[in-house]
């Protein structure tokens, strides 16, 4: 599966960068943003909700939608892909991980640092005066009030329109500009400014592998292509890694 070349310069490696997206965690459950969506929610497309228009036209439907996708987070488990890159920043001698998704299940698998550039479903901020808040109370009115100035919650999440938070997306580039190998794993390449990281990392020497069982904008350019879920071929990396 991993050409002969590949662990090589995986073994030679100082310094690797792994970049995640929803895909590592449809094998915990949860569903992917431009795969059909279940239920109650497969009538609105994440795009038409995922905006600050949105909020503030219909705060208690966004922040509804958003409270569906935290409590299906807080019942998904980490699974092996996850895990084995909480393995991967023990074993590397640099390791910068990177991720698009807001579900916490790189740190909850044990990775300690993690770039989140989306943001954090299981946080929320005041609409108003952006103070973070870690716990709230539920109340029968949605979204809930922020406990010092009344303004409405909303998640702590990045929506279409909006900024990435700034540090975490500076050390996104630094990392990806300075890494010998670079990972792109279980993402669309379809959202920017993250889908550029691979290319930044490309252009200033880095091997490229795309890990994904479907074929995305970035395929064409990756030096390696891994085709198969996360969770099967990252313990196979790892596995390759540690050998011998
Ligand atoms: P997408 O839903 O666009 O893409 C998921 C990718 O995961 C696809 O390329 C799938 O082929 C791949 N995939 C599916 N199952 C997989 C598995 N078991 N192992 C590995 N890969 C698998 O999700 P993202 O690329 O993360 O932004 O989407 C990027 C951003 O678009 C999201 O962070 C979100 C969304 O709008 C915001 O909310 C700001």
């Amino acid at each position: 599966m991993l050409s002969p070349e590949l662990v090589q310069a995986l073994r030679a490696a100082r310094h690797i960068v792994a970049s995640t997206g929803a895909g590592i965690s449809a094998e915990s459950g949860v569903p992917t943003f431009r795969d059909a969506q279940t239920g109650l929610w497969s009538q609105f497309r994440p795009e038409e909700l995922a905006t600050p228009e949105a909020f503030q036209q219909n705060p208690k439907l966004v922040w509804d939608w958003y409270a569906w996708r935290r409590e299906l987070v807080g019942r998904a488990e980490p699974n092996p892909g996850h895990r084995a890159l909480a393995a991967l920043e023990g074993i590397v001698p640099r390791f910068t991980l990177i991720t698009q998704n807001v579900d916490s299940l790189h740190r909850r698998a044990g990775s300690r640092d993690v770039l989140e550039l989306h943001g954090n479903i299981l946080q929320a901020r005041c609409s108003s005066e952006g103070t973070l808040v870690a716990e709230w109370e539920d109340t029968a009115e949605t979204p809930p009030r922020c406990p010092s100035c009344n303004g409405l919650l909303r998640p702590n999440v990045v929506w279409f329109g909006e900024a990435l938070p700034a540090d975490a997306l500076a050390r996104a580039f630094m990392a990806s500009r300075t890494c010998d190998v670079f990972l792109s794993i279980g993402t669309s390449t379809a959202i920017a400014p993250a889908s550029s990281l691979p290319f930044e990392a490309q252009a200033a020497g880095a091997l490229v592998v795309e890990l994904n069982p479907d074929t995305t904008p970035l395929t064409r350019q990756a030096d390696h292509v891994l085709r198969g879920p996360a969770g099967e071929l990252l313990p196979l990396l790892v596995a390759a890694l540690t050998a011998g």
